[in-house]
């Protein structure tokens, strides 16, 4: 059983929630959260602990540098890797970062724990955060056609196709050196603490400003969105008792248009169409996503239970509404003082390990 887990990209949006809900499942368990904390990375997700948990601690680092990996994974029982660089549109920008991170620091992962496993002989469990995005893009036309294990990778984005390259590299660590990991590929998660240039909080926080909404292209792009405590479910579930060697998709069963999804968060925002602004296309812009999560319903038992329509997107839009000095902290650039305020040379010191 997991005594102490490694979570990379703790301060994220889906990593911060990950941390609060292994907290609440698995009080016993030791967190140690390791993130360098990018532009994304916002340790006042995690307010609430940082200062009041002797079993959680955050570590400042990259997971691309094997000396402060090296500490952390020994005494780790298992890794679950969320750190990433995530958002399409910079990955259009610069493609860079998402290589290095995305691509080596999954690399750098693998052979930490490939080399703490050579050390003691303990085999730690591995579990990559993957994407639906791996798959790249369906039509509209057919709706019974949906991603499944099997439908071959077709990365259309330089995220997807770093995240799908880090992907494979995990699944090659099984096949080449027999390593314990599992991947999972989810849907557009929704939820709090999301960075406000993913389409929801950036929407909700734009009308909350009396600013428009650009909806790219003709707005008839499809996602299949699942609350992130449905896909923090499911993370736990593949960690405690998934398979070796496997993928595991991982969705809402929830496909909405961006169209379908702007008209119902102007309504819950109580904003007319004039709100939005059509602007132009993202290049390679994939259609449509849609997810068959039924090998993870059968094999572990997980469904999403907390995704329903339209109250996931309600709640969701309410949780912005509630907590505007959380995003506009955000959107100012003032959060980022935060970990200077709260931690100073503390933390620094804790990651100079020695290799
Ligand atoms: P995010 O951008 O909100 O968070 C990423 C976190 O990783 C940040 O805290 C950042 O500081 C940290 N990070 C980045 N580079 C790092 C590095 N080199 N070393 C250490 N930490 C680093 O992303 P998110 O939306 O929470 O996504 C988390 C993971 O889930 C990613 O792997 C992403 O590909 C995957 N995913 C996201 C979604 C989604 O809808 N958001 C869906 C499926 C899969
Ligand atoms: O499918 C899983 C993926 O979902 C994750 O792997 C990614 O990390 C995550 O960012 C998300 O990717 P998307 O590109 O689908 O999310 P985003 O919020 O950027 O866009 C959702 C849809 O909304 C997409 O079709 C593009 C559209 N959009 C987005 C923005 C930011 C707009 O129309 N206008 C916008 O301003």
């Amino acid at each position: 059983m997991t005594r102490h887990l490694l979570i990379t990209g703790g301060c994220g949006f889906i990593g911060s929630n990950f941390v609060r809900f292994i907290r609440q499942t698995r009080p016993d368990w030791r967190l140690t959260n390791v993130d360098v904390l990018t532009y994304s990375g916002n340790l006042e997700n995690l307010e609430d602990l940082t200062e009041s948990d002797d079993r959680y601690r955050f570590v400042k680092g990259d997971i691309c540098d094997r000396a402060v990996l090296h500490p952390l994974i020994t005494e780790a029982d298992a890794v679950v890797h969320l750190a990433a660089e995530s958002h399409v549109d910079r990955s259009i920008l610069d493609s860079r970062p998402f290589v290095q991170t995305n691509v080596l620091g999954t690399q750098t992962l693998l052979d930490a724990l490939r080399r703490a496993q050579a050390n003691d002989g303990r085999p730690r469990r591995f579990v990559y955060v993957s994407t639906d995005e791996v798959y790249g893009s369906l039509p509209l036309d057919d709706p019974d056609n949906k991603f499944t294990e099997q439908t071959p990778l077709d990365p259309r984005s330089p995220y997807a196709a770093s995240k799908a390259a880090g992907d494979q590299m995990t699944l090659a660590y099984f096949h080449t050196f027999g390593m314990d990991v599992a991947v999972t590929r989810c849907s557009n998660n929704l939820g709090p603490y999301q960075f406000p240039e993913k389409v929801i909080p950036l929407f909700v926080t734009n009308l909350m400003d009396g600013e428009k909404v650009p909806l790219y292209g003709d707005g008839k792009n499809v996602r299949d969105w699942i609350h992130v405590d449905d896909h923090c479910e499911a993370l736990l579930a593949v960690l405690e008792r998934g398979q070796a060697g496997e993928v595991y998709n991982v969705g809402g069963n929830n496909e909405r248009s961006n169209i379908e999804l702007t008209l119902a968060i102007l309504e819950l925002m109580g904003c007319g169409k004039e709100m939005i602004t059509y602007v132009k296309d993202r290049p390679g812009h994939d259609r449509r996503y849609a997810i068959d999560a039924s090998k993870i319903e059968a094999d572990l038992g997980w469904k999403p239970t907390r995704s329903a329509w339209p109250e996931a997107l309600r709640e969701t839009v309410d949780w912005y509404r509630a907590n505007r000095t959380w995003w506009e902290r955000v959107k100012s650039g003032a959060y980022r003082d935060y970990y200077k305020q709260q931690y100073g040379a503390r933390i620094g010191a804790a990651c100079a390990c020695e290799d």
